[in-house]
């Protein structure tokens, strides 16, 4: 890259100002500029970049290219799985008890919509603002995986004969699904706006916080409740095939946050402006709530706890996930240091080593290396 022969220019420079002062984000929807110079990775950049979005070569952001390619190797259907075990054990009188079941049915509630609300923001929010192809190619493959999740949630809910109007409209019935659901959605509102676009300190900050709101709290917080409940479930051998399921969108859900994390620390670097004192506050306060909210979601969805599992530990495992988050994103942790009390989550999470479980497909699936888990 140090031989310049093309103009350098950047392709897109003609692009005017608009009238807050801000550039246009590139959407890539614009004319095409014939006399533009080729691009230079350098000139690439997370928001507010000038680059043509359609020229994925030359790479600058190899770990989204990375996470694109680790999300491939993890393809999977949610009806390879046996649900056989789980139907008998959901149709016996005795299988579960009532709280188990309550347990389950708002976890399963709380998923099927989560992930069309996490889905609807990649679409219809990030991917317009997110101005390098490498970045978009991840969203691309991402949104993908979030069918994949809504996919499950109705396989399941067909799979168990269960009332669909009520697992569906728990994000509108359910008070603690609709606080947590509430709250992430008013961070993304004025995104959806087509007017809306970064490029003012402003609106770069609304942008950074929607970033959080989703993958930092949605889906690297509040998913980790629900996993910790199903795989609790799964580890007493009960509903193995939604457990198998959990397994696998946690797998999944691990790369969005990293994803995530790594899209903010990357907005940073190139913006350190937008990163001040009191914004890390106004994070930091941000994960807090968030963490206040799943705390009642814990028991609202185990009123009198269950086997192994009840609110107090959840609210434990809140805790330690919380200040996990603060220090990915560079901030001192929000609580008192606490210890993880799900210690057999990593262990079960890690695929690899349930080649019992998973019998061969497991082999098949995981074919990237390098995954860490909580
Ligand atoms: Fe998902
Ligand atoms: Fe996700």
């Amino acid at each position: 890259m140090t031989t310049l022969d093309f103009d350098p220019t950047p392709p897109s420079a003609d692009l005017t100002v608009d009238e807050t002062g801000g550039v246009p984000a590139a959407t890539g929807l614009g004319s095409i500029d014939t006399d533009g110079g080729r691009v230079q990775a350098s000139e690439k950049a997370m928001i507010n970049g000038r680059a043509d979005v359609n020229q994925l070569l030359p790479m600058k952001y190899g770990w989204a290219w990375e996470k694109y390619l680790a999300g491939c190797n993890n393809h999977w259907m949610p009806t390879e799985v046996s649900m056989q075990a789980d139907i008998a054990l959901w149709k016996s009188p005795n299988g579960l008890t009532e709280d188990e079941r309550l347990m389950l049915k708002r976890n399963l509630g709380f998923f099927a919509t989560a992930e069309s609300l996490v889905a609807n923001n990649i679409v219809l929010a990030v991917y317009r603002q997110l101005t390098n192809p490498e970045c978009r190619q991840y969203l691309l493959r991402q949104a993908f995986e979030e069918a994949v999740h809504t996919h499950t949630f109705q396989y399941i809910c067909t799979s168990l004969g269960l009332d669909e109007g009520e697992l569906f409209n728990m994000y509108r019935e359910v008070d603690a699904i609709s606080a947590k659901d509430s709250w992430a959605l008013k961070y993304t509102q004025h995104l959806e706006d087509g007017s809306f676009s970064t490029g003012t300190f402003e609106d770069d900050q609304a942008f950074l916080r929607d970033l959080i709101a989703f993958y930092v709290v949605f889906e690297g917080m509040w998913f980790y409740t629900g996993f910790a409940q199903i795989l609790s479930l799964g580890r007493r051998n009960k509903m193995v095939g939604i457990a198998e399921q959990y397994q696998y969108i946690l797998r999944d859900e691990s790369i969005h946050l990293n994803f995530g994390i790594d899209v903010i620390n990357q907005i940073k670097v190139e913006n350190p402006h937008l990163w001040t004192a009191e914004f890390q506050e106004e994070v930091r306060q941000m994960l807090t709530e968030a963490c206040e909210l799943e705390v009642v979601y814990g028991k609202e969805t185990m009123p009198r706890g269950i086997l192994g599992l009840n609110s107090d530990l959840t609210t434990q495992y809140m805790h330690f996930i919380t200040n996990r988050r603060c220090v990915q994103l560079g901030l001192a942790p929000v609580f008192p240091e606490t210890e993880n009390p799900f210690p057999w989550m990593s262990e079960s999470m890690d695929l690899k080593k349930e080649k019992n479980f998973f019998e061969t497909r497991v082999i098949e699936y995981q074919s990237g290396g390098g995954l860490s888990w909580e």
